[in-house]
């Protein structure tokens, strides 16, 4: 593998930026807030509905200017061109990457190869939406005439996790006679709990996966197979009414025993961890009816659009990738915790968690040079304000810079009492607190003893981005989920990473295939793992046979 000085750290902008970091490291919020009394209103942007105030960064206007440099030097505006034109910018698949495409208006024109995919997306769309209607007025019966009331969606990574946030994220707008559940862990536990109390001839499991190959889920998918044969008789034949398909691999899907008429398609040129507004958002429409799902995905739309054609100083996803990139390759911040304010939003960190990280733990740059320089950060995260209970301790006080970004809506979908404005209330604080911290001074005005002052002064200075949405429904989850797919673009490109591929989780794949036949044949040959693995290969195999 080449290693060479990359092209990234000799940009102008990139050693501007080195120098001004020396200026800024020092500097303190409260400095800044002071010298600049509108710096919490300029330092904001708004767009889609959604209004960002990233003022609480250590950045000051020439901060700004040196990051937006930094994007034209790297060639951020012709790399999402690229993208939207369909170039074939996941280059060690050399695949498209539109998932744009998925959420673009009918009527909307988008080529690849010099074929429209919009019309094949819309196609696909109306026939989720027919499937949907049939299911939930109980047009679509089982097979023993009974009907469906229970949807249980088994895929893993981008199939299970948008599916799982987004059924989450909307159970206010989702139809509550329906039971929803996710099977994605080769855990057998995962697939016995979710069915455990399921009636077999009212449920329909989704078998979401775009290769239709990944071991987790056609483990499952088997085992659903056998529970529901189990369960009405043993008749083949029930398979057809029980089970649909979400896929791109037909032939493998045909093979399962699931009619290709009852598999919803999607394309090579939809990533994993972008694909949940692709026909793996099945379960999602079948929770929440087509008309909001329609409504979410003119929400990413909207967002694509403002990411598309805003000018970078006033582009949310370029703004959050450009500080993304600020806080972690200067302050050598190396993780980001996101903190919804909003219980529906519980499982947003975890589907973060693969977009961000799936998609930017790279280590060579697109022609394969070695990076010296960080690339992406750890993302993590918990909805307020449980959070504040656990480890928000550490931000505040521990000796880890953690960036956070606070999403918030001002309107909540659970009018109660006090709760909102408390909950809000929690919100403006926390940022508050990160940012300006309570001095020694302030801590002995308090009349705190003189030797609790170091455990009780709060430095401050931890930089915060917030985000603020009107309400959480369709279309706003749909904006927020693309201005986060657009900021690790944004910051991908910065990198010169692919942000699309994932060679880095094929290893583990390979050596659990060798090692389950090991663990399962009988013979005594030797393993030839290292000793470690080798060890322990024996430890189970003698407890297991001991059982
Ligand atoms: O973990 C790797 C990965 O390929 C993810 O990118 C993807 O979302 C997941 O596995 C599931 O893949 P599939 O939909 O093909 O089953």
């Amino acid at each position: 593998m080449a290693t060479a000085i990359s092209f990234l750290t000799t940009r102008p902008a990139w050693k501007a930026l080195e120098a001004h970091y020396k200026e800024l490291q020092k500097v303190q919020l409260r400095s800044l807030f002071a010298n600049d009394p509108q710096r919490g209103t300029s330092m904001t942007a708004e767009a889609a509905g959604v209004f960002l105030d990233y003022s609480k960064n250590r950045i000051t206007g020439d901060t700004l200017r040196l990051l937006l440099q930094l994007a034209e030097e790297c060639g951020l505006r012709a790399r999402i061109d690229g993208m939207f034109r369909g170039e074939k910018i996941n280059v060690t698949e050399n695949r498209s990457v539109l998932h744009v495409a998925l959420r673009a208006p009918k009527g909307a024109s988008i080529l690849l190869d010099g074929v429209d995919v919009v019309p094949q997306v819309h196609a696909v769309l109306d026939k989720m939406a027919d499937f949907c209607n049939r299911l939930r007025s109980g047009t679509w019966k089982g097979h023993t005439g009974k009907r469906i009331r229970n949807i249980v969606n088994i895929g893993i990574g981008g199939s299970d996790l948008g599916p799982v946030m987004a059924y989450e994220a909307l159970k206010q707008y989702s139809d509550r006679t329906m039971t929803f559940r996710f099977v994605s862990n080769i855990d057998g536990t995962d697939f016995v709990e979710a069915v455990r109390d399921l009636e077999p001839s009212e449920t329909l499991f989704i078998v979401s996966s775009k290769t239709f190959t990944t071991l987790e889920t056609m483990t499952n998918a088997h085992s659903a197979r056998q529970w529901l044969l189990a369960g009405l008789g043993g008749d083949a034949k029930t398979v057809a009414k029980h089970f649909v398909a979400v896929s791109t691999n037909a032939p493998e899907v045909t093979k399962f025993g699931i009619d290709v008429a009852n598999m919803f398609e999607f394309w090579d040129w939809v990533g994993g961890r972008y694909s949940m507004d692709s026909a793996i958002g099945l379960s999602t429409m079948l929770a929440v009816g087509p008309e909001h799902f329609r409504a979410m995905l003119s929400g990413f739309h909207e967002m694509d659009e403002h990411f598309r054609t805003a000018p970078f100083a006033r582009n949310l996803p370029v703004l959050m990738g450009l500080l993304a990139v600020w806080n972690s390759n200067f302050f050598g911040a190396e993780t980001v915790a996101v903190l919804p304010y909003e219980q529906y939003l519980k499982r947003f960190p975890a589907y973060l968690q693969q977009l961000t990280m799936e998609s930017n733990g790279k280590r060579v740059t697109l022609d394969g040079t070695a990076v010296d320089y960080q690339t992406g950060p750890v993302y993590w995260g918990e909805p307020g304000t449980n959070g504040q209970h656990s480890f928000y301790q550490l931000i505040h006080q521990g000796t880890k810079l953690v960036p956070c970004d606070f999403i918030a809506f001002s309107e909540t979908l659970n009018p109660l009492g006090r709760h909102h404005d408390l909950l809000m209330a929690n919100v403006f604080a926390q940022t508050e607190a990160l940012a300006f911290g309570r001095s020694a001074e302030q801590v002995r005005a308090e009349g705190a003893a003189e030797w609790l002052v170091p455990h009780r002064l709060f430095e401050g200075n931890r930089p915060s981005n917030t985000i603020l949405l009107r309400r959480l429904n369709p279309e706003a989850l749909g904006k927020l989920v693309a201005l986060y797919e657009h900021s690790v673009f944004t910051q991908g490109v910065i990198w010169q990473i692919n942000s699309f591929d994932q060679w880095g989780v094929e290893l583990g794949k390979v050596l659990a295939q060798r090692i389950a036949s090991e663990l399962e044949s009988g013979s005594e040959a030797k393993f030839g793992h290292d000793s470690s693995t080798n060890n322990l290969i024996r430890r189970y195999r003698t407890s297991k046979g001991s059982r």
